[in-house]
């Protein structure tokens, strides 16, 4: 039968879903995720908070959960997310200059070597930059070390795992706007200093309040005509019906007509393991049951 990864697979993309490994025991979820993914991003497992609890001392058992699971069912596994201003444990979001630098660069290295030739790609700096319409930085404690916090992150991330693509990754970056431009001008620069920098990921968690910008693929293939892989890493669109399968099946015409464009990923299964599931955003309902947007999905492949 035709899944969501098989869809993708017959054009050569993946299609991925964020998975959190305290619902490996539930098997309407296990079977959605075995059947119908082909790549894996650990929903929290790999964020700074669960991985180093406390300082230099490294928690890795759920995040191996999970890719040892998604090795044995032949999926490939999304890295997420090295360096972020959230879900820092409490002794990182404390810290501030140079031991927070180091803290961050060696949070980094032991990571990245311990899933060193395991994954896809990592997403090395997430949301790093503001909502505020005028390209800056967020200011964050991270960005407090100085302004070249990000391109550390991807030295960093580099010198521990040369296998793994890595990515900058951010939302409302969807369509052309003050923050994808910052952006796009921060991996243009990074590629003509020889920062290592491969893919760029958008969240595109999409609210009825800002849709889909007709714009989204033109600035998918922007980033693509720089060099980077693009990929769609965290995918919802709040609401239901043929609206939201419509929204969904664009999302995937525009990954199909950027040649660099090399997978979609939910961030989620059912709507209910959603972390917006007043929003109703994702593929399957509370039961595991395809919604309309599922086969929009799927024929929109
Ligand atoms: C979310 C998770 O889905 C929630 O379970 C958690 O409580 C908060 O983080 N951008 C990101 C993701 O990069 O890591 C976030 O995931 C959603 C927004």
């Amino acid at each position: 039968a035709t899944t969501l990864g098989s869809a993708a697979s017959a054009k050569g993309k993946y299609f991925g879903t964020a998975a959190a490994a305290y619902k490996f025991s539930d098997s309407v979820y296990t079977g959605l995720l075995d059947r119908e993914f082909t790549m894996v991003t650990p929903e929290n497992e790999m964020k700074w908070d669960a991985t180093e609890p406390s300082q230099n001392s490294f928690s890795y058992s759920s995040a191996d959960t999970i890719v040892n699971r998604a090795k044995a069912n032949g999926q490939r596994v999304r890295g997420h997310a090295l360096a972020w201003h959230s879900q820092q444990p409490g002794w990182a979001s404390s810290l501030s200059g140079t031991a927070l630098r180091n803290a961050m660069v060696n949070h980094i290295t032991n990571v990245a070597t311990h899933y060193k030739g395991q994954l896809y790609a990592w997403d090395v700096v997430n949301e790093a930059f503001s909502d505020n319409g005028d390209g800056s930085r967020r200011s964050s404690n991270l960005q407090q070390t100085g302004n070249d916090w990000i391109e550390v992150a991807f030295k960093t991330a580099r010198a521990a795992d040369s296998t793994a693509k890595l990515c900058y990754n951010d939302y409302n970056t969807d369509g052309v706007n003050a923050k994808s431009t910052a952006i796009y001008n921060m991996v243009k620069d990074f590629l003509a200093r020889g920062v290592p920098i491969d893919c760029v990921g958008f969240q595109s968690h999409i609210n009825s309040a800002s849709p889909l910008p007709s714009d989204y693929q033109a600035n998918l293939q922007r980033f693509a005509d720089l060099g980077v892989e693009v990929q769609i890493t965290e995918l919802d669109i709040a609401g239901s019906g043929t609206t939201q399968a419509n929204t969904y099946a664009n999302v995937v015409k525009a990954c199909l007509a950027v040649t660099k464009c090399t997978g979609i990923t939910v961030w989620g299964i059912r709507d209910s393991d959603s972390w917006r599931s007043g929003d109703t955003p994702l593929l399957f309902d509370n039961s595991g049951n395809p919604k309309a947007a599922y086969n929009s999905v799927i024929s929109a492949f």
